[in-house]
């Protein structure tokens, strides 16, 4: 029998699932990091690759035990964005800066600001936010020119574990879109660019399709068979795993960060750049929104400030769309639409009488609200969005769901699992071993979703209200956050 496996390389552990050539999944397996040991200034994100591969390792050896000559495919759904850097004999120079890394604001500035939006936009699809690996670059070369000058090969994070298991220095189009680097319409890396930010044509990854073979799997990880496949970044595999693949079709991912992903045949640019353009793991194009803190921040709130077992939900289902509080989720700064490092949370509305539960309730509410600034700017872009699909671990929560559909106005599907990028990963191993023709077809043949929320007038009517007040807040903190990071 065939087997494949899907790993979502993600910000705080590796999961991984093996699947049969039916997409069926039989068995999934995670491995957490240990804890960064460093204490690093608000608003930075680092970690070290080498835990990753060491949570790979053990993901991909109890998902494969016993089964070792049957796997036939490996891919990846990876953490977008970071910053690998290598030197001339392989070694990671520093620790990976994180796509949630904020610490380059003055290198974002000099590149939207000098080199100019325009510029930028016509040279790579996108301007620069904080998060993006060419601003981080420049960052290197002007803080630590020691490290910069050691550089031989960069990567993005889930291209360092292909490398590691295959010797084979790639990347795909999806996830190569996130550095700035890449020339997003053409598909090319862009010399503009390189120059820019003294990048060497031999420091980069060749380029592949996300569902296309890039090399075997080293014999000294025991899997004789297993062709890797280039994979992509985890939006775009995420999107794969939900189907999320025709032109106007959309996911919304509720993990560590909040993405909406809005698939697209053809390229096109958002006006404003508020939306990232990218390339989708079937070979065409998306538009993102991306929010730096979606189920992070309801993560935070359980476990720093709660410190409390979860068993709130019930009583918070009473105060749907009468909740008083806001909350806005920007405690990693934001990258779409505000782009700005320096925002950060805040809780706006309590009075003396406010509980556990409106506070609780606020959280997923300022989560779902920064969705929806996302989704006005696709608006003004003339998209229309009346049906989305839901992934990421917030997504096994009920009120989150219907909160989403009534913030939204969107029906929410999802499939069986809410692992996106794993599955969407395990079916770009299963083009590449040729299980499938295309990633259409394996999406048709595997990906069955059902409809898990639907707006209800009522109470989406509430939340235009409440969205329309929630809408003025963080124009009127934008200058308290910037002294606050003073
Ligand atoms: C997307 C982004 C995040 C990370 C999370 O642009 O930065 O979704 O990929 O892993």
């Amino acid at each position: 029998m065939n087997f494949y496996i899907g790993i979502d390389l993600g910000t705080s552990a590796t999961k991984g699932i093996l699947v049969n050539g039916e997409g069926v999944i039989v068995k999934e397996e995670s491995a957490n990091y240990p804890p960064y040991e460093k204490e690093l200034p608000s608003g930075w994100s680092e970690h070290h690759p080498e835990y990753w591969f060491e949570a790979v390792k053990i993901v991909l050896r109890n998902l494969s035990e016993g089964l070792e000559e049957e796997v036939k495919g490996i891919s990846f759904g990876g953490q977008m964005h970071g910053l690998v850097a290598l030197d001339k004999d392989d070694n990671v120079i520093r620790p990976c800066i994180l796509w949630n890394d904020g610490r380059t604001e003055e290198e974002t500035k000099y590149l939207n600001e000098v080199v100019g939006r325009e510029a930028l936009s016509a040279h790579t699809g996108n301007i620069a936010f904080a998060g993006f690996t060419a601003p981080k670059l420049l960052w290197l070369k002007k803080h630590e020119p020691q490290n910069f000058a050691k550089i031989a090969k960069i990567m993005l994070p889930k291209d360092y574990i292909a490398y590691m298991l295959t010797g084979v220095f790639s990347t795909d189009y999806s996830d190569a879109s996130g550095t700035l680097l890449l020339d997003v319409e053409h598909k090319c890396w862009s010399k503009e660019l390189c120059e820019i930010c003294s990048v060497e044509e031999s420091w980069l990854p060749k380029l592949y399709e996300s569902y296309e073979v890039t090399g075997k799997v080293k014999a000294e990880f025991g899997l004789p068979n297993a062709v890797v496949t280039a994979g992509a970044g985890d939006n775009a595999a995420a999107a794969v795993g939900t189907g999320t693949v025709g032109d106007g079709s959309c996911n919304i991912s509720l993990g560590t960060s909040g993405t909406i992903f809005l698939s697209q045949d053809s390229f096109s640019v958002d006006e404003k750049n508020a939306l990232h353009s990218f390339v989708h793991a079937n070979g065409k194009y998306h538009l993102m929104g991306c929010i730096l803190s979606a189920a992070s921040a309801n993560q935070w709130w359980i476990e720093n400030i709660l410190s409390d077992r979860y068993d709130i939900a019930e009583r918070m289902g009473e105060k749907l769309g009468k909740n008083e509080v806001y909350f806005l989720p920007y405690l990693m700064g934001e990258r779409s639409p505000h782009n700005d490092v320096n925002a950060r949370g805040a809780f706006i509305g309590m009075n003396g009488a406010t509980t556990k539960e409106e506070m609780s309730l606020a959280v997923l509410e300022g989560v779902a609200f920064a969705f929806r600034d996302c989704l006005e700017v696709a608006k003004e872009n003339g998209l229309v969005v009346k049906e989305s699909n839901l992934c990421g671990g917030g997504a096994k929560s009920k009120i989150w769901r219907t909160i989403l559909a009534n913030v939204l106005g969107v029906k929410i599907d999802m499939v069986e699992t809410e692992q996106g990028p794993s599955f969407g990963g395990a079916m770009l191993a299963m083009v590449g071993a040729g299980e499938y023709a295309s990633v259409e077809e394996a999406v048709s043949a595997i990906v069955k979703s059902h409809t898990v929320a639907l707006p209800e007038p009522a109470l989406q009517q509430a939340y235009e209200e409440k969205y329309r007040k929630f809408k003025k807040l963080y124009p009127a903190l934008k200058s308290a956050f910037a002294d606050l990071a003073q």
